[in-house]
């Protein structure tokens, strides 16, 4: 069943997550079953997003590399678990490059994500410069060697997210997506249970195409995700 994630990044307050909780179960009425749809707001919104009927499960964008403890700021696995999350992501480029996280800092956060038995969304994905450089295979099997300790028998979703296409309308082709597609499941291969997200600026025009390949299954979405009716646009275009 094809995945889709609404993230939405730091945007939102929670008059507006209400009436996009309200909007979204309108829209999508009593289809479920065809796609899975996640929302992850930010962390004071977390209530805020969720569905009373369950139609979505919601996640959070970030957690600490640390289980508890003085960590002033920092927000656990278990505490979003106990939020009632499902899915948490791990390694957005944003987290990467704005807030330095490495490999090792991701591992770790890995390992506390599955301490509490949320299923990591793992991001990754070549900048610009790496794709320039020929070096788009390389960038990838160096971000999924911070995999190399995670459960391979537990569900895992990972999200490609060229840099480049990250908020820019500059989505990557269809073509493109497969083929990073291809080459993450020949590098992921000892998983039973791995779903690949496509991510960077999918919209309602370009998420059929983005799938019809067959390579995908499902986005990663972040700015058009922040409207219930486009979010919920892309998942019917996702599961047309
Ligand atoms: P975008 O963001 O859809 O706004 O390009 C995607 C993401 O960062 O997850």
């Amino acid at each position: 069943m094809n995945l889709f994630v609404a993230n939405w990044k730091m945007n939102m307050l929670r008059g507006q997550a209400r009436a996009f909780a309200e909007e979204l179960g309108s829209q999508i009425g009593d289809r479920v079953g065809e796609s899975e749809l996640v929302v992850a707001p930010p962390f004071t919104l977390l209530d805020a997003a969720r569905d009373a009927r369950g139609r979505w499960s919601i996640a959070g964008q970030n957690l600490s590399e640390h289980a508890a403890g003085a960590f002033t700021g920092e927000v656990s696995a278990a505490m979003l678990a106990d939020a009632g999350c499902r899915y948490v992501i791990v390694g957005h480029s944003e987290r990467r490059t704005l807030f330095g996280e490495d490999g090792a800092v991701l591992s770790r956060k890995l390992a506390r994500a599955r301490e509490a038995g949320l299923v990591p969304i793992y991001c990754l994905g070549e900048t610009a410069a790496e794709r320039a450089q020929g070096r788009t295979e390389a960038t990838l099997a160096a971000q999924v060697e911070t995999l190399a300790d995670d459960p391979a028998a537990e569900p895992l979703v990972v999200a490609y997210e060229p840099v480049w296409a990250i908020g820019t309308g500059l989505a990557a082709t269809p073509h493109d997506a497969a083929l990073a597609a291809i080459r993450l499941r020949e590098l992921i291969s000892a998983r039973r249970d791995l779903r690949i997200l496509y991510g960077g600026s999918v919209n309602p025009d370009n998420a059929a195409d983005l799938l019809r390949e067959g390579r995908v299954d499902g986005f990663l979405i972040g700015g058009a995700s922040l409207k219930a009716a486009t979010f919920a646009a892309i998942a019917r275009a996702g599961s047309a």
